[in-house]
Parts: C-alpha cells; structure tokens; sequence
C-alpha cells in the first residue's frame, strides 16, 4: 500500500544531478550571450528547442513544453509547473497538449532558466520537448486501472524516457520522434499515428508489444504499419533503438519536411524497413545488456492506504450536477471501488491556482495519482466511491466540475495563431463557440451518438490539434477576397484514431465565422439521416463528400467585406484578420 505516488525515481528531486544542473547553467549562459548578441548566433534557435523553448508569434516571449513521461504526476510536480506558470508567465495558464506535455506560453528568455531549475526540483525537463528529438513519451492515461487493460505499460514507457532522454542517439535526429503506448486494444495512447507505438499484448501468458511504425499527422497525414506483431516487453528498448538507428541512417535531411519517418517507411515500404530494421537489431546488444534499463515496477500503482484518502472523514451531500458529473467523468476502475475521475480543462488551458488546488485534491483523494490525457483533460486516478460527492464538490469549487468529459463538448484544440507563430486562425476561437453552442444547446445533443462525437481543430494544416483522427476535424486556412483575406476553416469528417486508424475526409472550406453554424447544421443532417445506431463516422463516409458539400453550401460563399465585416474577424480576435504578424516556423529548425 502506499500513500503518494513518490516511490519510484521518476519524481526525484534533480537540482543537484550535475548533468542536470550543468545544462541549465550552460542554457542561461547561452541565452543571455545570445541576448547580448554573440554566443551561438544562428545556432542558439536550434539549441534553444533542444531544451523545449519554443518561439512565439509574439516577440520576446517564449513557449516552454514541460515533459510529462507517460502523462504521469505527482501533486509536488504540478505544484511546481503552478508556480512556474504564475512566476514567470503573463497569464498564469498552462495548457495541456494532445501529447500528454503542459506548457507554459509568454516565458521570458531570461526566466526560462528559472523555469527549468524549479521544474528539476521535481524531476521534471523540458529538455528535448521541442527539436530534433524523441518528444515527450506518451502512454494511456488508463494504463494498469481501466478493465480492458491487458497489462499497466507506465514502468515500459519511464524505461523508454530515461533511456532515450540525453541519449547521443538522439540528439540529431532527421526530425521529431514520437512514441506511444497503449494498454489496451481501445488504444487510448493513438498508435495509428505515432512514428512508433507500442501496443500491450499478452501472448499465452508472457507480455508483450504489437510495434508498428511510420503513422504520422501534418499536412501528408500516414497511418502506421505493423512492424512486427509480438516482441517480449524485455525486447522493446532496442526494437525502438534499431528502429530510430534505420531512419537516422537513411532518413530526408535536407528536406525537412519530408524528414519524418513516415515518408521513409513509405519511400521504402513496411517489408523492406523490416528487413533493415532486422539487420540493424542484429548489431545491437542483447536485451540483457546493462546499457538497456529494466523498467521501474514501483511505478504500478496500488490503492491507495486507508488513511489517505477523504472518505475515512467522512462523507459530502453530493451537489447539484452531481449524478450527471459522475455518468461521464467517473471510470469505474478493475479495482472496485475505486474510480479514476476526469476533470475537464475547456481547450486544455488551466490556470496556476487551479493547478495547486487540484495538487491537493489529488494528493486528498486520490493517492496523489495524477495523469494528463491526450484529450486535454487530467485524469485523477484511485478515487474512493465514497469520495465522489466531495471530489466533485471541490472540483466545483475551482470551477473544473464540467460535466461530458469525452464527449462532444469536450473539444481539443491546438494553442493555434494565438500564440502560434506559424498559427493562421484562432483554433481556440473556433473550439471555444463550438463549445458554448453545444453547452447552450440544453439538451440538443445529449443524444448518445451525437454526444460520442469527437471534435478537433488545429490553427493550420500541421495538425498539432489532430484533426485527422476527429470525427468532425478543422484546420485553420486563409481565403483571399479582392485585396482582403479573410479567416477560414477547412472541415475534415469521419477520422478515428482507435483501431487501425482511419484519416478524416477533407471535406470543404467554409469562413471562420460560418463554421459553428455549419457545424449546427451537419449535427442536424446527421441526427435526421442517419441508420439505427449509425456512427457519426459510418453515417459521414455512407452520405459521402458531396452530399456534405451540398448540404453546407450555404455556408461556404464568401461574403464581401460592406456587406460582413466581421467575416474578416477571427473568433476571439478585436481587430481584422491578417497574417502579416505570423512568423517563421521553428518545427523543421
Ligand atoms: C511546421 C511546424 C509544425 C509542424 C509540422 C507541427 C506538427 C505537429 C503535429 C503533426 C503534431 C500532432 C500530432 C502528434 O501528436 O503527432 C504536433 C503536435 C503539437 N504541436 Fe506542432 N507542429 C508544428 C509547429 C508547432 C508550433 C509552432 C507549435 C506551438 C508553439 C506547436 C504546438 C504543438 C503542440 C502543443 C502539439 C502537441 C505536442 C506535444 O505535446 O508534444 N506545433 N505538431
Ligand atoms: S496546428 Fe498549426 S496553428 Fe496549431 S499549433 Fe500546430 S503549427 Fe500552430
């Protein structure tokens, strides 16, 4: 039994680990050298996204993406991301990515050092969040609690992490590599588009992984290719190590943004990459080899002890909302009675005294088990039944007791042109009134199908918000009109990340400011066309493209800017739309 999830090293104090110390110092030496207008010069941008320090499209601030390795948390951790977030940002938010990271927007160059040094006291990094690099490990928030887990992949994923991070095999890389684990064959950690991803399997009693490799998003979106269908959980370090080896060989350089490895598995093909990637894994040693570290078992969770959590204290009057809060956020875990509580963060922002608030909340009722999700949300694991009225009821009190989470209201979204130098529309603009018309549509979509629905939108093509794998996805585009451009969205239907993956259909463009009543609209079609029990994905590819466009055509003209001007206006955005302000990409820096 233990009371806080602070066993295992994973959440070890590291300002005074000299690797780590010593690489923030030479950080902050670099940055203010580079302030001062020497030091690394052109190479300081490069370096600066090795340690997970992004650019803005504002000038002079940054973005740092803080690692979280398989989504996982201690209540000290996030204390630490709190005070970061209210220390050294303007707006004392966080945002929780589609990858399982927490960043932090408006960082000051000088501050980010700082970040970095607090952040180590928890053993947290932002080091190679960003750049060249295998990012940031994600994992089924799930992992080891849900009924359908067939084995917890959170001590596989750490091995992998502190393998990988630091590792002089990944420092150089052709460009980003991802990683992820699933526990389950509902594949909450959406291998179909990772570079490469690991799928829990038990093959008559041993444990193991289907691997597949080569899925991928961005404007030439891939599914992934089974690599090999079983390797024992022992082999799986230097099955990722052979496979990074091949594409670091013989990966695009010069061409960045044919560098992923998807574009070499497809070059090559998935039986000629296996045959490499098996010669590769011949030179490599043994899974045994001391270079190759056995995964940290403390990481499995256990309940947590009797006197750790509230409902020893005493039980709470469960508050309005309640019964509806628990249909959709509380997951009855393998372990009864045990429940892992979803606390839903509206677009993924959440703000620093929230953060502490919900540090104590997990560490009170929770065992301190805390994970981020790829859908934007943190999962808090280990609830006590008994406790779910008074979890609710403070979750309520820092306003973070939304009820839906997974469902059509829960949206996710990319941080977009907000904050996005290579952003071209306000995709959490967009998420935002989506959100509020399906909240506002009292009842209208509590219809289970409908209510199913999964929406993302991304600010641009790049997909950082996983259109592709919505079932109702947008990208933020521009449309030119006369001398004027105006803010617009591409809408992609039918995508899926469970199961073999399937990409979303693009579908047609339609202005800004017409997409929420489009959206309205197609629910509408969907709700009155469908077949008994027909998916919202089985119902868009059955109607087909054409009957959409035809449908939303409406939607789609583009009106003149006397007779609209608030077409020329983003969501959530004062002033007219322009793209003048948008800067350099850094992702293929
Ligand atoms: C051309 C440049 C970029 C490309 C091609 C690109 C591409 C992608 C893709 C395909 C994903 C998402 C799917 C996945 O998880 O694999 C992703 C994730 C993400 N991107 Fe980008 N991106 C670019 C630049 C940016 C920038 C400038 C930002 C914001 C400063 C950004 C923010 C994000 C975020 C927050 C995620 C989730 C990532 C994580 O937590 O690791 N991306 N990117
Ligand atoms: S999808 Fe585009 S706008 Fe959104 S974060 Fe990625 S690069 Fe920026």
């Amino acid at each position: 039994m233990i009371g806080e999830a602070t066993r295992s090293e994973f959440a070890q104090d590291k300002s005074d680990d000299p690797v780590v110390k010593a690489e923030i110092d030479n950080f902050e030496r670099e940055a203010l050298a580079w302030r001062a207008g020497g030091g690394l010069g052109d190479d300081f941008r490069p370096f600066r996204l090795q340690h997970g320090t992004y650019g803005q499209r504002q000038a002079n601030v940054q973005m740092m993406r803080i690692k979280v390795p398989h989504g996982t948390m201690t209540p000290d951790q996030l204390h630490a991301v709190a005070d970061c977030a209210d220390s050294y940002t303007v707006r004392k938010l966080g945002h929780v990515t589609t990858r399982q990271a927490i960043q932090l927007h408006f960082v000051k160059l000088e501050d980010s050092p700082k970040v970095m040094r607090r952040l180590a006291e928890v053993g947290l990094t932002t080091r190679e969040a960003c750049g060249h690099t295998v990012r940031n490990i994600t994992a089924d928030p799930l992992s080891g609690i849900a009924d359908d887990c067939v084995f917890d992949v959170t001590p596989y994923a750490e091995a992998a992490m502190r393998y990988f991070l630091r590792n002089s095999v990944n420092q150089k890389l052709p460009r980003k590599f991802k990683i992820t684990y699933s526990a389950s064959p509902e594949d909450r950690g959406l291998i179909p588009m990772h570079d490469i991803g690991l799928m829990a399997l038990d093959r008559d009693g041993e444990p193991g992984f289907r691997v597949s490799v080569g899925g991928g998003l961005g404007a030439a979106p891939r599914v992934a290719d089974v690599l090999v269908d079983f390797i024992p959980v022992h082999e799986q370090l230097r099955t990722i190590e052979a496979v990074i080896r091949v594409w670091d060989r013989l990966g695009e350089r010069r061409n960045k943004n044919k560098a992923r490895i998807k574009f070499l598995i497809a070059r090559l093909g998935i039986d000629e990459f296996r045959r490499l990637y098996e010669v590769e894994l011949a030179t490599l040693p043994p899974a045994g080899h001391p270079q190759y570290r056995e995964p940290d078992f403390t990481l499995i969770e256990e309940a947590p002890a009797e006197a750790s959590y509230a409902s020893s204290h005493g039980r709470a009057a469960p508050r309005p909302g309640f019964d509806a809060w628990r249909r959709t956020n509380a997951i009855k875990q393998r372990q009864a009675p045990y429940h892992t509580v979803y606390v839903l963060l509206p677009i993924g922002d959440v703000s620093a005294e929230q953060m502490h608030a919900l540090a104590e909340i997990a560490r009170k009722y929770a065992g301190g088990h805390i994970r981020t999700a790829a859908t934007q949300n943190l999962v808090l694991r280990w609830v006590h039944e008994d406790d779910l009225p008074a979890i609710h009821g403070e979750l309520a009190d820092i306003g973070l007791a939304e009820a839906d989470a997974l469902t059509i209201s829960d949206v996710v979204t990319c941080p977009g042109a907000d904050t996005c130098s290579i952003g071209v529309t306000s995709s959490k603009g967009l998420g935002t009134e989506l959100r509020s018309r399906i909240l506002a549509g009292n009842g209208r979509y509590r219809d289970p199908l409908v209510n199913d629905i999964k929406i993302r939108v991304s600010g641009c093509p790049n997909s950082c918000g996983q259109h592709h794998v919505a079932d109702i996805g947008f990208y933020g585009m521009a449309i030119r009109s006369g001398e004027r451009q105006l803010p617009a969205f591409q809408l992609l239907l039918g995508g899926s990340a469970q199961g073999e993956g399937r990409l979303a259909t693009i579908t047609m463009k339609i202005p800004a400011r017409r997409a929420p009543d489009a959206f309205e609209k197609l629910l509408d079609a969907y709700v009155r066309e469908r077949n008994d029990g027909e998916r919202f994905g089985a119902w868009s590819g059955r109607v087909g493209t054409a009957h959409v466009q035809e449908l939303l055509a409406e939607y789609k003209a583009v009106p003149a800017f006397n007779e609209d001007p608030m077409a020329y206006v983003d969501w959530g955005q004062t002033k007219l739309f322009t793209l003048d302000d948008m800067g350099e990409g850094e992702c293929a820096v």
